[in-house]
């Protein structure tokens, strides 16, 4: 029996976490497996650079312009452009068993395909249906769809499964968290830490880091409010406007440094491959999200960094940090608990020290890539029964205890 045949599809071309979540699922799936995006980009690089087979399919401008808050005119003049492309994703199709929809958008496009082609499709739903994230109208339609087009829904943490079946939602669910492998990560040594503290020209000061997309809802703006009244604390900005609309977001903080008087301690280092390294760098990693982060893949980097983390109370950072034991969790939004929860761990370094390490572990347990794998093999298992369990990449085993236990 040979394993599953995929049609992954992903709407974007960027490196956002839902991206680099599938990279790691479609890399596990490459021999058998085939990712269609809907638009060029870093995304499509990284996924032929790891050996997957992957393309673009051009949709026209028409179905890029659907977003989360498009109303009936944008779909309406979206139509011919949407059928054509469901047209070629389910010719496609016919030569896979079941089909993966990593977004929103292509739940629809693949779900209409799926119907066409006669082939099951599983949703993954990494976004939380609440009214902070979507509309009404928006959830509405998202759960709709999915009751009738998707076999199962596959969340990334149980507070979004809960949005999804509070919503309506009424298929199979199961949660299966990122899983995220340690090794870049116990790889930094103390040097490579030295050659980046003098690079961005650190001296000895304490260093905060936040390595979100630059987007409103990620709240970096509070980590600057927070660090203006922490003399001497620099800021690591790591991470780019991924999404439409966030330039200005990212043009706004570049003001905001600059009127709180930061620019010589915010560092604004955009998108960077080296995260391990950078995370290291860092005295404390933040998460600032003002509105519930569905998962939350830095968060547990961060703890992988073996860094002390703190995240704010809500979505699924509930779910990843144990707060005092395994990180420390604040209110979203309040730039002065932060500052405070800051200030008392960057004095007690020997305390915070064996949280971080509680938290690593915990992470290391808790999130990794072999643990995400068997939890996405065996919805793929209960859906194509005749083909045979996920083969373990090597890869994932050297880099993973939990391999071994399973
Ligand atoms: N990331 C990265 N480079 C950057 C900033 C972020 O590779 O400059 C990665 C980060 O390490 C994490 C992902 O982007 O794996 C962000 O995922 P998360 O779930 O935290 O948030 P999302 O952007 O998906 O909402
Ligand atoms: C989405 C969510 C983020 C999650 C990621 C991977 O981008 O915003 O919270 O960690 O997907 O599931």
């Amino acid at each position: 029996m040979p394993p599953p045949r995929i049609l992954f599809l992903d709407q974007s071309g960027a490196l956002g976490g839902g991206e680099l979540y599938l990279l790691d699922v479609a890399r596990a799936y490459a021999n058998t497996s085939h990712v269609v995006l809907f638009e060029d980009g870093p995304f499509l690089d990284r996924l032929r650079a790891e050996g997957v087979s992957a393309e673009v399919m051009e949709v026209g401008e028409s179905v890029h312009a659907v977003r989360k808050e498009a109303g009936p005119r944008a779909l309406l003049s979206a139509l011919p452009g949407l059928t054509q492309a469901v047209c070629r994703l389910a010719h496609r199709a016919r030569d896979y068993d079941l089909i993966f929809a990593n977004t929103q958008k292509t739940l629809f496009m693949g779900g209409l395909a799926g119907w066409w082609s006669a082939r099951p499709v599983v949703w993954n739903l990494h976004d939380l249906l609440s009214p902070e994230h979507f509309t009404a109208t928006t959830r509405r339609l998202a759960v709709w769809g999915a009751n009738r087009l998707a076999s199962h829904v596959i969340a990334n943490s149980q507070a979004t499964q809960r949005t999804f079946t509070d919503a309506g939602g009424r298929l199979p669910t199961s949660v299966v968290y990122n899983g995220i492998a340690p090794a870049p990560f116990r790889a930094v040594g103390p040097a490579e830490v030295a050659h980046q503290r003098e690079q961005l020209g650190l001296g000895a000061a304490p260093v905060v880091g936040v390595f979100s997309r630059l987007a409103p809802w990620k709240g970096q703006h509070v980590l600057l409010d927070a660090v203006a009244t922490l003399p001497n604390v620099h800021i690591l900005l790591v991470g780019d406007a991924l999404f439409e609309g966030d330039d200005a977001y990212a043009a706004a903080l570049r003001r905001q440094a600059e009127e709180q008087g930061l620019s010589d301690r915010v560092h604004f280092l955009g998108f960077r491959e080296d995260v391990p390294t950078l995370m290291r760098t860092c005295d404390v990693v933040a998460h600032t999200s003002v509105s519930p982060e569905p998962f939350g893949r830095v968060i547990v980097e961060g703890m992988l960094a073996e860094r002390p983390v703190v995240a704010t109370r809500a979505g699924g950072a509930l779910e990843i940090i144990d707060h005092g034991a395994t990180g420390w969790l604040v209110p979203p939004g309040e730039a002065s608990a932060l500052a405070t929860t800051l200030r008392d761990l960057l004095a007690a370094p020997d305390r915070t020290r064996s949280v971080a390490a509680a938290g690593r572990r915990a992470a290391e347990a808790r999130f990794s890539p072999t643990q995400m794998l068997l939890g996405i093999d065996r919805v793929f298992q209960k859906i194509c029964p005749t083909s045979s369990p996920i083969p373990l990449p090597d890869s994932v085993c050297s880099s993973d205890h939990v391999c071994k236990q399973t």
